[in-house]
């Protein structure tokens, strides 16, 4: 099987299971064996009174057939002790690949390993996150990976996985390794594409400037979401959920001078007591991108991406609301989901229901392909994960994300304010329906305007509160 592995490149991960692991295993189990041999026939040897003066076996060289027997044995022992060193070395390999994390245990673990292969992180090991470096995190991984083996087999895993991970190593010895902080830049510019629920389709694009930050003062890079997050400051908070959602107490530290300050919700505050009881968590890289690699895409999100990608046609009436809706509703597996999306598309698009519109069959079909294709990449019933089941801390549109503490109730004793100007954060460039683009012409961008009126509710409560990622 080794030499398999040898000519024939990539394997399959359950002929990788069986050929660096179970195998070995009988080696191991052979090789136990001789001493156990050893004991139980010198046991007999005594019980029988077969036991002579010499214990041991003369080996004389002379001899033609002891000198065969011995080379043949050296050379068997020599064998085993190679394929030993190797196989060792392969299971350790094969147990840091994403197919055995991914792959191997694929029930488990599919909404993770499907998400993660169209994440930005497609090449990354996800060992190199959720293990690290180094043979102390080997060890413990696979220490709570036999704990894992036996939750499987007795079916005794949680669905969905709970989330923040307990023992996740921390951020500087994985993200770091490949994102060390004095490497963070300027701002990064985002265009993002909306389709609003009308029969058009009609299109809405913001285009933002997000202040990044940079982590170097050497490159005068002192400012932005970084900076004050990560660098320049120790952050640290006490959570009342396990999620980490909800987050009444928050502490920042200088690192400098040491300066602290801290703010409390004045809504809801902690007693002293809980303040001084409660585990405080230091904010790291996952406290916001707590979904670096598994994104599941909501619905309105994936469907403005096939919109705008021209995998759904905006030219079908209303199929941002119907293609979000047919997407949204209950399902009890996969299977039943793609068999019903496919027939509740071709009722919603019967040509009776559009008397003045000509509705191809191909387009009608390709809508159909492609919103099967958003629900099998992004919906697991049967693990019961979609994009509402872990909140998404980056934004702050369709989960509270950094409004969890930017939502102004936080303040400390001398009534400072933890901010929600919107231009902390970002700049709007240009805004608007193509053909209608509002286009800012000063350093600090353009003042929001939501695309459908509703007063100025969008400043007064959370974007999250009516936009769940479904239809507002
Ligand atoms: C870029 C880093 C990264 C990579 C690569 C990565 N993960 Fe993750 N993974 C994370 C983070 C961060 C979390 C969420 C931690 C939290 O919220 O506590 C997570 C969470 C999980 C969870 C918990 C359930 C969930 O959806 O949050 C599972 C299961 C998981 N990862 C499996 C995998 C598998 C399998 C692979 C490889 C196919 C992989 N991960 C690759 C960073 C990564
Ligand atoms: C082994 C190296 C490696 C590790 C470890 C790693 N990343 Fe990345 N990450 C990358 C690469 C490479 C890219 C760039 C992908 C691209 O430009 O398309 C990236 C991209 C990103 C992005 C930008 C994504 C986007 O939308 O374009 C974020 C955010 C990010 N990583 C966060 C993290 C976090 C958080 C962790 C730790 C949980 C982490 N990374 C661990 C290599 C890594
Ligand atoms: C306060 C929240 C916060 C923390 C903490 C944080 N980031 Fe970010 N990071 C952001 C935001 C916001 C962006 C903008 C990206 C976006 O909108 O998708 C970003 C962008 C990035 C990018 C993409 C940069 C680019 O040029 O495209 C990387 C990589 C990244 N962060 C890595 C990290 C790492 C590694 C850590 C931990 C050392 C970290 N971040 C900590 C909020 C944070
Ligand atoms: C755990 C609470 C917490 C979360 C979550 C959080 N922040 Fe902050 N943020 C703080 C604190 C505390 C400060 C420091 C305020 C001060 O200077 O006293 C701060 C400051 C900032 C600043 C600098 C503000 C200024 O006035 O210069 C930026 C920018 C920022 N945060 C961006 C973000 C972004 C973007 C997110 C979401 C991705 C986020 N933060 C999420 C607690 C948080
Ligand atoms: C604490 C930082 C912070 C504050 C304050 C903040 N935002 Fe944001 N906002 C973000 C981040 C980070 C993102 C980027 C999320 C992403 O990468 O998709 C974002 C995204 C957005 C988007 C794009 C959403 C989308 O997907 O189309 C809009 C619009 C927006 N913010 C408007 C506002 C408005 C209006 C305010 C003021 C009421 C505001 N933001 C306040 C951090 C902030
Ligand atoms: C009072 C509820 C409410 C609040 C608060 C709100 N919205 Fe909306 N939003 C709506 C409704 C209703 C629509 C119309 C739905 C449609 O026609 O697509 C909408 C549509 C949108 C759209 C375009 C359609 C889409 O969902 O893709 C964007 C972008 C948007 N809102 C951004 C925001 C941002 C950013 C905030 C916070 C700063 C916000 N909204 C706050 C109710 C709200």
């Amino acid at each position: 099987m080794l030499f398999i592995t040898w000519v024939g490149g990539g394997v399959s991960p359950y002929f990788g299971l069986v050929a660096f692991l179970i195998l070995p295993l009988f080696l191991i189990v052979a090789i136990l064996i001789i001493p156990i041999g050893v004991w139980w026939e010198r046991r007999r040897w005594i019980r029988t009174g077969k036991k002579t003066e010499k214990l041991f076996p003369v080996i004389d060289l002379n001899i033609r057939r002891q000198r065969i027997t011995l080379s043949i044995f050296n050379t068997a022992v020599f064998a085993v002790i190679i394929f030993f060193a190797i196989s060792a070395y392969k299971a350790y390999h094969f147990t840091e690949t994403t197919q055995f994390c991914g792959k191997l245990c694929h029930e488990v673990m599919h909404p993770e390993y499907i998400a993660y292969e169209r994440s930005p992180h497609a090449r990354v090991r996800c060992v190199d996150c959720h293990v690290g470096e180094g043979a102390n995190f080997y060890v413990k991984s696979k220490l709570s990976g036999l704990y894992q083996v036996y939750s499987v087999l007795a079916n005794a895993y949680p669905k969905p996985i709970p989330v923040p991970i307990k023992n996740l190593r921390p951020a500087q010895e994985t993200c770091e390794q490949c994102h060390w902080p004095g490497a963070f830049f300027g701002a990064r510019q985002k265009l993002i594409t909306h389709y609003l629920n009308d029969e058009h389709n009609s299109p809405w694009q913001i285009n933002l400037l997000i202040k990044i930050g940079g982590g170097s003062p050497g490159t005068a890079q002192t400012t932005g979401i970084h900076w004050h997050m990560n660098i320049a400051n120790r952050v640290e908070y006490i959570t009342r959920d396990s999620t980490h959602q909800d987050i009444p107490w928050v502490k920042i530290t200088n690192n400098k001078t040491g300066v602290t300050r801290i703010y409390n919700d004045t809504e809801n505050p902690l007693t002293p007591e809980e303040v001084k009881t409660l585990p405080k968590h230091r904010m790291d890289c996952m406290d916001c991108h707590n979904r670096p690699t598994h994104i599941f895409r909501s619905p309105s999100y994936s469907v403005n991406l096939a919109l705008l990608t021209r995998r759904i046609d905006p030219e079908l009436p209303n199929i941002k609301q119907n293609g979000v809706d047919v997407l949204t509703a209950d399902y009890g597996t996969t299977d039943e989901a793609l068999k019903k999306i496919e027939q509740k598309i071709w009722v919603l698009y019967d040509p009776e229901n559009y008397p003045d519109t000509v509705l191809s069959n191909a387009t009608i079909e390709q809508a159909i392909k492609t919103l099967k294709g958003i629900y099998a990449t992004n919906f697991f019933p049967e693990m019961g994960v979609q994009w509402d089941v872990y909140a998404d801390n980056i934004g702050h549109l369709n989960s509270k994300g950094c409004f969890r503490c930017h939502n102004e109730n936080h303040q400390t004793e001398g009534g400072k304010v933890l901010t929600r100007e919107c231009l902390t954060c970002h700049t709007i460039i240009s805004q608007g329906s193509p053909g209608e683009v509002e286009l800012a012409e000063h350093p600090e961008g353009l003042k929001f305007k939501h695309p459908v009126d509703i007063d100025e509710a969008w400043a007064e409560i959370g974007c999250y509160e009516c936009h769940t990622g479904a239809t507002p």
